[in-house]
């Protein structure tokens, strides 16, 4: 955050900054999505929606998973919320009490360790590295879990690095959290922003799962703050209370907008920035080698690019700081996201043009060269 704020200041200066360090995709919200939400105040739909969302949404968001998966799910279910984030805090409220701990990875999407301090949690952070892809697995469970630990919460794809959780790993798992009598909470928020493997959604491997997603990254709906999470049955209605509680409900205004974003036109248009993506990715991974980061694990889904500096420096937080003061480009050190290696770690997000991304490139190239 001080680093996208010194950006800032040095772009309002005047200086030409090019950002990949956000989380957020460079393209605006697809048109067919904007007029369903510019029609939805014509209409003056301005009034609160139910706590757990418009039913015609949730009903929407089940039907995407009959559809993309072939999986039944029941629209009671699924809570619409202010945003992944929305979801994260409400499930983080209703499965655990202050004092209680949590189970995260390190590097893992720092907000996640923030909620659970809010909340009065200890988080447990599991230094995780490339052979598990930088996620969780059983044996985590099995070695970290403690005797006042109630969930562990997995992003698949992950920020910042980029990987998923195969099948198997994910059952294992489920399987190891369940036999701790705990839940797990599975972040899919970067789902449909994946490339070259097929996709699958924890929802099929159990009905136990809390499963978080977001209009925010694949639909191009950050500013929309709409989220939502499919919870178990049995937890439907401590989920609507504490909802009602926390945030009354979602923007109605962005119910109606994301109902659009499940038609056809809305998808043809998010399907074509999906391979913009892949491009970018696939460019970034064949010159960032060459500059001397390591990417021992190809990243196959979200946005984002987690690289090893070490050979460049071993202190990636004063290198991003040098390198946005010299080359105006900024990137986000490994700190961010955990303490786990992350002094010889960056984050590159690809949420901006490939003709941008070159540019960014030529100058950290320069900016390497320069410093030898
Ligand atoms: C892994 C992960 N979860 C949740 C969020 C929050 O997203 P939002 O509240 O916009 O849906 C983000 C945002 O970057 C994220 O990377």
């Amino acid at each position: 955050m001080d680093l996208l704020a010194r950006a800032k200041q040095l772009e309002a200066e005047g200086r030409s900054i090019i950002h990949l360090e956000v989380g957020e995709p460079d393209f605006a919200t697809a048109q067919p999505i904007v007029d369903a939400g510019i029609q939805a105040l014509r209409q003056l739909k301005t009034h609160y929606t139910a706590a757990t969302g418009l039913p015609e949404l949730r009903q929407a968001i089940a039907d995407h998973y009959q559809r993309k998966f072939a999986l039944a799910i029941d629209p009671r279910r699924v809570v619409v919320t202010p945003g992944a984030s929305g979801a994260l805090q409400l499930a983080l409220s209703v499965l655990t009490d202050p004092g209680e701990s949590i189970l995260l990875s390190d590097p893992g999407y720092p907000c996640n360790r923030n909620i659970a301090k809010i909340l009065g949690l200890c988080s447990v952070d599991v230094p995780v590295s490339v052979d598990t892809q930088y996620q969780l697995n059983a044996g985590h469970i099995h070695k970290y879990w403690l005797a006042n630990t109630r969930a562990a919460m997995v992003a698949s794809p992950s920020n910042p690095t980029g990987t998923l959780i195969e099948r198997n790993a994910m059952r294992e798992l489920l399987a190891a959290v369940s036999k701790a009598n705990g839940h797990l909470i599975v972040d899919e928020i970067y789902q449909g922003l994946v490339y070259d493997v097929e996709e699958y959604t924890a929802l099929s491997l159990s009905e136990e799962v809390f499963v978080v997603n977001s209009f925010s990254k694949y639909f191009g709906m950050t500013g929309w703050r709409l989220g939502w999470m499919v919870v178990p049955e049995r937890f439907v209605d401590a989920v609507d209370r504490v909802a009602q509680n926390i945030f009354l409900a979602a923007s109605t205004l962005s119910q109606y907008a994301a109902l659009a974003a499940f038609e056809p036109d809305a998808e043809a248009i998010l399907q074509r920035r999906v391979e913009m993506f892949k491009q970018r990715r696939d460019y970034l991974l064949s010159v960032l080698p060459e500059m001397g980061f390591k990417i021992s694990l190809q990243p196959q889904g979200a946005f984002y690019i987690y690289a090893d500096c070490s050979d460049i420096t071993q202190d990636s937080f004063a290198w991003t700081r040098q390198l946005l003061e010299k080359e105006g480009v900024a990137v986000t050190p490994g700190i961010d996201f955990g303490g786990h290696q992350a002094a010889t770690h960056v984050r590159f997000a690809y949420t901006r043009s490939l003709d941008e991304l070159k540019r960014a490139m030529c100058r950290i190239a320069r900016f390497i060269q320069d410093k030898q």
